[in-house]
């Protein structure tokens, strides 16, 4: 007899209309890997879309990012920001451009979620005893990795409505987390239905790895089990303070305690790290109340 699992995978991939990655994000990741592309390369390439250069030009003249003069061009914009701000504000308001949740509501949670994720990860890296280089390309997989960690959830709650409700029941009635109560009834997470998705969409290794195991890093292969911990360490901060309102959509009760300690991180940075937390969450909300 097939396993829910099964009956889940089979349904998924009899489904026409899943969501996509727009095109302007997979450039973005290739120009970003090539060594010879020129902040001019990605500049023009982000131009061709006016919708997009119009919401990271608006981005940059928040009072957030804004010096004394008011940006007129993204070449400005990226000399003052600095380019790899500028890629991760296109990939952001990208993706929340094309990909959508059923309704307004629950597409602003799971976005301020997955953006204050994605930018979180950049604070739990730098206290970390070895932190990936803003140069290794590893560090632009561990944002869009932030970024599209949930997005199997989405897809579970969009498509699998009746099957959700019954996970949303247990876990509200049980204290059980969400991704243990998902297997127990489904057969499978949100993680493992993410990272189907993301092979789907050929997008790197390292970001798929991320998706399938950022609820459980220690069974990362080894080459991507760093990113996989600062993902799992980001989640649940953001989670624990409030950063995408996650208690319905993403409940995370635990963290693997292993990752915090191999990564490095000390408890007496902790004041800190909540410090820079504050700053992300505002940039999170700027970036979702222009993106959507
Ligand atoms: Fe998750």
């Amino acid at each position: 007899m097939a396993s829910k699992r099964d009956h889940i995978l089979k349904k998924l991939s009899e489904i026409k209309e899943l969501p996509t990655i727009p095109e302007i994000v997979f450039q973005i990741m290739k120009l970003i890997k090539d060594p010879n592309a020129s902040i001019s390369d990605i500049t023009r390439y982000i131009e061709e879309d006016p919708v997009i250069t119009a919401k990271v030009l608006q981005v940059a003249n928040s009072p957030l990012f804004r010096g004394a003069q008011v940006i007129t061009s993204l070449n400005y914009a990226a000399s003052r920001l600095g380019l790899n701000e500028i890629e991760r504000i296109v990939l952001t308001l990208s993706l929340i451009k094309e990909i959508k949740g059923m309704s307004k509501r629950e597409t602003h949670i799971f976005w301020r979620h997955c953006v204050s994720v994605a930018l979180m990860s950049d604070v739990v890296n730098k206290f970390s005893k070895k932190p990936i280089q803003n140069t290794d390309p590893a560090k632009d997989d561990l944002f869009v990795g932030g970024l599209l960690h949930d997005i199997g959830l989405l897809v579970l709650k969009h498509y699998f409505t009746d099957e959700y409700e019954q996970v949303a029941i247990v876990c509200e009635a049980s204290d059980a987390g969400l991704y243990e109560t998902e297997y127990d009834i489904m057969g499978t997470t949100h993680a493992e239905i993410g990272a189907h998705l993301a092979k789907n969409w050929a997008l790197p290794a390292a970001i798929i790895a991320m998706i399938e195991f950022h609820h459980e890093p220690d069974r990362a292969p080894d080459e991507y089990l760093q990113l996989a911990q600062i993902v799992n360490v980001a989640d649940f901060i953001c989670n624990n303070q409030g950063m995408g309102l996650s208690g319905e959509i993403t409940a995370m009760k635990k963290f693997s305690e292993s990752a915090w300690w191999q990564l490095g991180l000390k408890i007496e940075d902790v004041p800190a790290m909540l410090e820079e937390v504050q700053k992300k969450s505002e940039e999170s909300l700027l970036l979702i109340t222009i993106g959507l």
